[in-house]
């Protein structure tokens, strides 16, 4: 763990205290009595063997011995992105994006997040999601408020536990799940490899690509649920390491292109991460070729692409070979990036750069020019929105646990539908939104109170398509084997839209897509002998403008072994479409197995600003759920 971190030069890290004390952290956490769960340390069987054996759930102190291996500070405050200055910008350490987290995979990680926001209103708090990422061992730390934990009060802090098991190496990234916090407060997660990755590559570069609207945040998240409706208006500009020139505009700080930092003749894993809001974009790099590699989180076949196309939640890594010193006719080269199925294409760039220095000795010269292209694009993106790598990407290594098409239980399909009320619009999932005023408390923490919400009923779900009208959440058994299909629908008044659906809890496997209504049928000969690729974030897809309302116009299938028990969330990563109710909930289990932690064990999670955050004066009363020793 105490590798030294490689990183975009864009991306400051935290410092690590105690990267290279674990042992001594071990020591101190099992004289501290935290004892049992230590799970993945060997030293552990020498120190209490029996404990060992016993999975404890019991709560432990966070005192001032406890030290997290991130820290991440949640901050308001006036900052200029991409030449627009804001009085209130979610920031994560100061920065948008925020510091990126590289972890190894086989440890189990402790990240606390701290709410510094002094805003009491609640829904100004702050949920940190670990985007992509497994949290099947931890409950309450998916960071899923209206599902699976309360939010983080303001002045309050919260300790996630991130259990990496092995076979999750792969790009991700983390972000507030509250609201439009995510359009600034994100930032990277890198896992690596205990070993050697099964690509061959020299460095990486993360090229993670965010929104910027000129509206304040408070002003979008009141529009979008206000009557009368008010759209955010559209991206100002796509930023690339939260960086970005406005057209028209002089450069100033802040207000720069990117630059990513290469030298000649070597090969570089960019790790493009979707943190957009909204948008969906289309990219390449001028006069260099792409082999795609990854997709979520999951290496796949390697791939040549001409271009990329990327929405918010998915991430991609490609190999890319730099020129030869010779072959350099200059040292810059654009990254450039266009948004796809809007009212208008707003296009942007970054700038590869080649360090060209001599001497490593020499500090490397100031780049002579930064600024926008004139004229023409360098580059013709073609115009393609749909359909993009489907049924192209395969599993790198094929999963001998694929699920056949002979094992599905059922077939769910979620028919996505845009409302339009008297002044209001909504995005329902089978006629139901969920938004963040629908639930009264978290998901799970109803169902560990047995207050506000029942289990939900296989049965009813199952009569009524795969969601249950009562708690309106989708049930799953598991062991089933589902596939869920996301049907686009024309809206109230016939219009269609993009979603990049996103899960939690668990990838799956995409079985790709297409327009009117899914036949699994016909799909079975485009996807038979396939072995396909999982993913936790894939494209439903727009195939025109206008259609009747109501009439199913597009759709996106996935299939899903259902092994982890839990309150997962299955919804658009468009942060306005979620604000709009464009979310579902899953509960996957049933009682005994999704409420498998004693009900005195976590009683610090089931209220909100319960004795799981800490504070000033009050140490976290924390349970290690995935045996973590930090
Ligand atoms: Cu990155 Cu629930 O999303
Ligand atoms: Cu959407």
């Amino acid at each position: 763990m105490a590798k030294p971190l490689i990183s975009s030069t864009f991306l400051s890290f935290p410092k690590l205290l105690l990267w290279s004390l674990p042992l001594l952290f071990i020591l101190i956490y099992t004289y501290l009595g935290g004892g049992p769960g230590l799970k993945f340390s060997t030293l552990v069987s020498f120190i209490s063997p029996v404990e060992q054996a016993v999975t404890s759930t019991v709560p432990t102190k966070h005192g001032s011995s406890f030290s997290p291996d991130y820290s991440l500070r949640v901050t308001e405050q006036p900052f200029t992105l991409s030449c627009i200055t804001k009085d209130k910008v979610i920031l994560v350490n100061g920065t948008s994006p925020g510091p990126g987290l590289r972890l190894t995979e086989g440890n189990i990680y402790w990240i606390r997040v701290f709410n510094d926001m002094n805003d009491k209103n609640l829904t100004m708090a702050l949920d940190s999601h670990w985007h992509g990422l497994s949290m099947a061992a931890s409950p309450f730390s998916d960071g899923t408020p209206g599902a699976s934990q309360w939010p983080i009060p303001p002045n309050h802090y919260f300790d996630y536990e991130l259990d990496i098991v092995s076979g999750t190496a792969g790009t991700y990234f983390y972000h507030s799940h509250v609201g439009f916090q995510a359009v600034t407060a994100a930032g990277p997660l890198i896992v690596e490899e205990a070993g050697k990755p099964p690509f061959k590559y020299d460095e990486d570069r993360i090229i993670a690509l965010s929104d910027v609207f000129d509206k304040s945040d408070s002003d979008i998240e009141e529009g979008l649920i206000g009557n009368p409706f008010q759209w955010s208006g559209e991206t100002a500009n796509i930023l690339v390491n939260g960086q970005g020139q406005l057209h028209g505009s002089t450069t100033s700080a802040n207000c720069e292109l990117a630059t990513i930092n290469v030298e000649p003749e070597k090969t570089y894993r960019f790790r493009f991460i979707g943190g957009t809001a909204l948008s969906f974009v289309s990219l390449a790099f001028e006069d260099h070729e792409m082999t795609l590699i990854e997709a979520d989180g999951n290496y796949v076949k390697p791939i040549d692409i001409s271009y990329l196309q990327i929405g918010s939640g998915q991430r991609f890594s490609v190999l890319v070979k730099t020129k030869r010193r010779s072959d350099l006719s200059k040292s810059q080269f654009f990254l450039q990036v266009e948004t796809r199925d809007r009212p208008s294409l707003t296009r942007s760039y970054a700038v590869l750069e080649y360090q060209l220095a001599n001497s490593k000795r020499t500090p490397r010269p100031k780049p002579s020019s930064l600024t926008l292209p004139t004229g023409v694009p360098p580059l013709t993106l073609p115009a393609n929105t749909f359909g993009w790598l489907d049924y192209k990407l395969l599993a790198l290594t094929p999963n001998p646990d694929f699920p056949k098409t002979s094992e599905v239980t059922r077939r769910i399909t979620v028919r996505t539908h845009q409302i339009i009320g008297n002044g209001s619009i909504m995005w329902a999932q089978d006629d139901s939104p969920w938004i963040e005023s629908f639930p009264r408390e978290p998901y799970l923490v109803s169902l560990y109170k047995n207050d506000n919400m029942e289990f939900p009923s296989l049965d009813r779900a199952t009569a009524h398509e795969g969601i249950d009208p009562i708690t309106r959440v989708f049930p799953a058994a598991i062991g089933e084997v589902i596939e869920i299909i996301i049907q686009n629908t024309g809206s109230d008044v016939g219009s269609v839209d993009v979603h990049p659906f996103h899960a939690h809890g668990a990838h799956y496997y995409d079985l790709g897509s297409g327009n009117g209504t899914y036949d699994p049928v016909a799909n079975e000969e485009l996807i038979g002998g396939l072995s396909l690729a999982q993913r936790d974030t894939t494209m439903l897809y727009k195939y025109a403008e206008k259609t009747t309302p109501g009439i199913d116009m597009g759709w996106r299938a996935w299939r899903l072994r259902v092994t982890e028990p839990g309150v997962w969330m299955i919804h658009c990563h468009i942060l306005q479409h979620m604000v709009m109710g464009m979310q579902t909930v899953w509960v996957m289990g049933n009682e005994t197995e999704v409420l498998n932690v004693p009900l005195e064990h976590i009683q610090g999670y089931l209220d909100y600003g319960g004795s799981v955050n800490g504070n000033d004066t009050h140490n976290p009363h924390v349970v290690h759920f995935a045996g973590g020793d930090a």
